[in-house]
C-alpha cells in the first residue's frame, strides 16, 4: 500500500536516484515470472536501503527473506571493503533465479545465499553483525529479533520491513488478523526495549529501524 498521495509518491521517486539498470531488469523479471512480485522492495525502497547501507558501511549484513534478491543487491552496494551480505531464503525454487542475478551484478561476489529455514540458519552467524534486515514471515519477527540480538554489535541495527502492513496495523487489536497482530507486537516490543533506540519510518510499507545502544 502507498500511504502518500500519488503525486507526492511520484515526486519522491522522480527526485531520487534512478533505479540501477540491473535492478530494473530484476524488477521486471520478477513481475513477469515470479508469484507475488509485490514482495520485492522496488525502486524507492531499494534506494533507501542502499543509502542506509552506504551511510552505515557494514561489514556484515544478515538479511532474512531474499525472495528474488533485490534488497540483498541494494544492501551490498554500501558494504565496507571485505564486507558480506548473508541472505536467507526458504524457497529453493527461487535459488537459480536469485543466483542468475547475483552473477550478473558487480556486487554478487559479496553476497552469500543460504537456502533454508531462517530460524535454523541464523544460529550459524556470529557477532559482530552490523545490520540485520528482517523481511520474511511476519509471525517470526519477534523470534528473529531475539535470535540475532546478542550477535548485533553495539551501534548496529535491526531493521524490519512491513511494520505498517498496508495500514492494518492501526485496526482495533481485536479485529487484527494473526500476521497484523504479530507485527503490532513486534513494534511494541522494539519500542519497549531499553537496549535500543528506534524510529518507525513510513517508507513504503513501514520500516522499523532499531539501533542497539
Ligand atoms: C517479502 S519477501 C522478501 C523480499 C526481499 N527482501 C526484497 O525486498 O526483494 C519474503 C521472503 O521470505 C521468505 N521466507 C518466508 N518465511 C521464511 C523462513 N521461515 N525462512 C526463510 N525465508 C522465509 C519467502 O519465501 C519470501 O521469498
Amino acid at each position: 500500500m502507498d500511504f502518500l498521495p500519488d503525486e507526492i509518491d511520484r515526486y519522491c521517486i522522480e527526485h531520487s536516484q534512478d533505479e540501477p539498470l540491473l535492478l530494473a531488469e530484476l524488477n521486471r523479471f520478477t513481475h513477469n515470472n515470479v508469484l507475488q512480485p509485490r514482495m520485492l522492495a522496488g525502486h524507492f525502497q531499494g534506494r533507501a536501503l542502499s543509502m542506509l547501507s552506504k551511510m552505515i558501511q557494514p561489514k556484515i549484513v544478515v538479511e532474512i527473506g531474499t525472495y528474488t534478491g533485490y534488497s540483498a543487491l541494494c544492501w551490498a552496494e554500501g558494504l565496507a571493503k571485505g564486507g558480506v551480505v548473508h541472505t536467507i531464503e526458504i524457497n529453493d525454487e527461487l535459488e537459480s533465479k536469485i543466483n542468475s542475478f547475483f552473477e550478473k551484478s558487480e556486487f554478487g561476489e559479496f553476497i552469500n545465499l543460504h537456502i533454508g529455514l531462517a530460524l535454523k540458519l541464523l544460529r550459524q552467524f556470529e557477532a559482530p553483525i552490523d545490520i540485520v534486515y528482517i523481511d520474511a514471515d511476519k509471525e517470526n519477527y519477534s523470534a528473529y529479533y531475539d535470535c540475532v540480538f546478542d550477535k548485533v554489535r553495539s551501534g548496529g541495527y535491526i531493521i524490519a520491513d512491513n511494520v505498517l502492513w498496508s495500514g492494518k496495523i492501526t485496526n482495533n487489536i481485536e479485529k487484527m488478523d494473526f500476521e497484523t497482530k504479530c507485527l503490532y507486537e513486534y513494534s511494541l516490543k522494539v519500542k519497549a526495549d531499553v537496549r535500543v533506540e528506534n524510529v518507525l519510518f513510513p517508507i513504503r510499507d513501514g520500516l522499523m529501524i532499531a539501533r542497539k545502544r
